[in-house]
């Protein structure tokens, strides 16, 4: 059967990522989470100094884009592949909130971006991939034969991310999240380069009330349609 390419974006922590590895995983495709990518440019100027909470220098983090290495890494076949920042294993370190302070601003560079987007487009050249992002079905692949547009009410998803983020021991509070998740929504769809919009052929999901296995069913039976050539 003929694989296709599948776009995931919307809002910031609406379960993008999860949904997008759930489909890869049962249809046997590449999972990319471009989000990963814009977090570890983030992660590699911060390191160099060149942003922060108090600096952002626009100038020297372009000059240092050619520094920076981005591949995907897989343990196993069943586990999700993590980012490695030239060469190093940074999964943890990019979801940190420092990073996920920056990481907007970050994103509205336009040579970020086209690094990025290159690199992202030669990821799903040969079809067969689920990609999550903000710009996927609209800018990376605006062909895409499936394109689902994810959102939930804030206080939602900041009470995912705020519980995600407890988990793996980052010291935040819930107002904390809740503002970097409506900081990030208005810098995502106010920017000039690739905002974030839904695609005119996306399908919207509000997932406020949904669990993730009803979640999953809906977007795999869609997937199942497109690749059986139906819809
Ligand atoms: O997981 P979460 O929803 O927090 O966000 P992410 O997917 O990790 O993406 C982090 C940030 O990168 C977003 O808030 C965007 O500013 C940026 N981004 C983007 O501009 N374009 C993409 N295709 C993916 C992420």
């Amino acid at each position: 059967m003929g694989k296709i390419t599948i776009a995931i974006d919307g809002f910031s922590s609406t379960g993008k990522s999860t949904v997008a590895k759930q489909l890869a995983d049962w249809l046997g495709y590449v999972f990319v989470d471009s989000g990963a990518m814009y977090r570890a440019v983030t992660l590699y100027a911060m390191r160099k100094g060149h942003i922060s909470t108090t600096v952002f220098n626009k100038r020297k983090l372009e000059e240092c884009l050619d520094e920076i290495s981005l591949s995907f890494k897989k343990e196993n076949s069943s586990s999700k592949a993590e980012m490695y920042l030239n060469g190093e294993n940074v999964e943890r370190e990019i979801r940190l909130m420092t990073v996920s302070e920056l990481v907007s601003s970050v994103a509205t560079i336009s040579s970020v971006r086209v690094k990025l987007v290159e690199q992202q487009q030669q990821m799903g050249e040969g079809k067969g991939v689920v990609m999550d992002g903000r710009d996927i079905g609209t800018v990376v692949f605006p062909g895409a034969e499936l394109k689902i547009f994810m959102n939930a009410s804030a206080d939602k998803r900041a009470r995912r991310r705020y519980d995600e983020l407890i988990a793996h021991g980052d010291n935040v509070t819930y107002t904390e999240v809740l503002e970097n998740v409506r900081e990030r929504d208005h810098i995502d769809t106010t920017r000039e380069d690739s905002p974030l919009v839904k695609a005119g052929d996306a399908i919207e999901i509000d997932n406020s009330e949904m669990n993730l296995e009803d979640q999953f069913h809906i977007i795999l039976q869609l997937a199942k349609d497109r690749i059986a050539g139906r819809l």
